[in-house]
């Protein structure tokens, strides 16, 4: 197994591409550590080629940990569902594989990806990676991009990362729903559990490196102990920061690709692409984080 560094930051590498591994076949104890250390480097890796189907894709998963459901299968109707619940549907298609309509409520609710995010940030023990593998993809647009949060944090001033040091934010899927145009009131009424906001640090020291970087999230609602505006104006600036070309790395999609990415240490938002007349059909398991990045408030 070899990796290429895609770019390059004043904080060193990031995104790498891997060649020399087959993923769908047998892999080894020290394959999946080779992995996982490349991971703790690049914090994205782009593998070209790795024909999973479904089944093929939760078993690879699974070598890297639990795995979680997908929130949106969980909040879906049984019958609106394509995938099993350890797939999350990232497509623009409906049960009988046709491409969902101007208005479909599924449709709109996942026009969230398009906020820069770290994934399932608004469960209490947050994800550690996602897995998206590229089934189908789009004739034009709908690259991935992601952002580097252990450069963006590296790259605040020291008065900033003092400051920020101790802060707890709140997410909530909830609140990206808001940002995109969900009324609060109609989001979710069935899922009060799973939007009950719940609490991270702003910044977190990656485990096995030991590097800090910015926890930011579309689903941060609120910063524990600020007004609400006064919050969402600082999280809007950082993220503003956070998301600056040199921390950005932009997939562009071929069929066949699987890329995973350190959920913990950087963003990724979609981009545009014309999905009422163009099929994307991508899948993601989503491995589950070990630990609270910080206390959970007490139920009232
Ligand atoms: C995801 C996601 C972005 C994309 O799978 O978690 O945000 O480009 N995907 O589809
Ligand atoms: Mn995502």
């Amino acid at each position: 197994m070899h990796i290429k560094p895609l770019t390059h930051n004043d904080s060193g590498r990031f995104a790498g591409e891997v060649t020399g591994i087959d993923l769908t076949g047998h892999l080894t104890a020290d394959q999946i550590a080779d992995i996982e250390a490349g991971m703790d480097e690049y914090a994205v890796l782009v593998f070209h080629d790795q024909r999973f189907d479904d089944d093929g894709q939760l078993r690879f998963s699974r070598r890297f940990g639990e795995l979680e459901a997908a929130l949106g299968g969980e909040m879906a109707k049984p019958e609106d569902r394509r995938l099993k619940l350890e797939l999350a549907d990232i497509s623009n298609l409906d049960r009988d594989n046709r491409m969902r309509t101007a208005d479909d409520k599924v449709r709109l609710n996942a026009l969230g990806n398009r906020l820069w995010h770290s994934d399932a940030s608004f469960r209490a023990i947050p994800a550690k990676y996602s897995l998206l593998s590229a089934r189908v993809v789009p004739g034009r647009g709908g690259n991935t991009e992601f952002a580097d949060m252990r450069a963006a944090y590296d790259a605040l001033d020291s008065g900033t990362k003092a400051e920020i040091e101790d802060l707890i934010t709140e997410h909530s899927n909830a609140y990206s729903r808001e940002v995109i145009g969900f009324p609060r009131e109609d989001y979710g009424v069935h899922n009060q559990d799973k939007l009950r906001p719940v609490r991270h640090r702003l910044v977190r020291t990656h485990p096995v490196t030991g590097r800090k970087s910015l926890y930011l999230s579309a689903h941060i609602g609120t910063i524990v102990g600020w007004p609400v505006p006064e919050a969402r104006a600082f999280i809007r600036d950082l993220t503003e920061h956070a998301t600056q070309r040199q921390f950005v790395h932009a997939h562009v999609w071929r069929p066949w690709d699987l890329v995973i990415w350190d959920n913990r240490t950087t963003m990724h938002r979609a981009r545009r692409y014309d999905d009422l007349t163009d099929v994307r059909d991508m899948r993601r398991t989503t491995i589950r984080g070990d630990s609270l990045t910080a206390p959970q408030q007490q139920a009232a």
